[in-house]
């Protein structure tokens, strides 16, 4: 797969085959490329908490908020819940600021998962408080973005933004999920 193809394919995925596992050395690899991923001043203030564990799950998709503007959907239903989670907490003792390395860190972690055939979504709707009591986090550690892991089971497709300029994702008839992306002339504001 080229890189193009991959970030093509490394859509939010939010409805999975409920069936399919995860084993938990996956996640360890993933992660691992996250570790080896640029981190400003090299300080690699991000730790993680695995799970592909189903009661563990069980204990996290409570906390997990899906697909906002899908105002009539609740969420995937039980038989369409990820196999695993990824989350990604700041160490507050080695920096306060967490951001640029949790964007690189969390695209990483999503396309590597796409490269071995799973896919996702990073949720940042999250009950931290409910989420660090159900991990135990110690409050060192802020809860910043949750990586739900699985074997897609949906179709997710790209379309120009329209001229109304709705950002706004939706799902069609058929069941399709429609992400629209900003033209490459909008987004560019100069070249030299
Ligand atoms: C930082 C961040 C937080 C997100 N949080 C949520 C979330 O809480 N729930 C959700 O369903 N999707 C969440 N998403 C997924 C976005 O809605 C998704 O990236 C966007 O609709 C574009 O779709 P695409 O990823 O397929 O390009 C998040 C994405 C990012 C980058």
């Amino acid at each position: 797969m080229t890189l193009r193809d991959l970030v093509l394919k490394t859509r939010s995925y939010r409805r999975f085959d409920g069936e399919a596992t995860i084993e938990p050395e996956t996640l360890k690899e993933l992660v691992d490329l996250a570790r080896l991923s640029a981190s400003g001043s090299n300080i690699q203030p991000l730790k993680y908490i695995l799970s592909a564990d189903p009661a563990t799950n069980a204990r996290v998709f409570p906390h997990t908020g899906w697909a906002g503007y899908l105002e009539d959907w609740p969420g995937p239903a039980e038989g369409e819940r990820p196999s695993a989670y990824v989350v990604i907490l700041g160490d507050t003792e080695l920096r306060r600021e967490f951001d640029r390395d949790l964007g690189i860190a969390a695209q990483t972690i999503m396309l590597a998962a796409t490269e071995r055939g799973l896919g996702g979504c990073m949720i940042g709707s999250v009950d931290r408080e409910q989420l660090r009591a159900v991990l135990d986090v110690p409050e060192r550690y802020q809860i910043l973005l949750v990586l739900a892991l699985g074997k897609p089971a949906e179709k997710v497709v790209l379309e120009p933004v329209g001229p109304t300029g709705d950002i706004r994702y939706y799902r069609d008839e058929d069941d399709v999920h429609h992400v629209p992306k900003r033209s490459l002339e909008e987004v560019i504001l100069g070249q030299f």
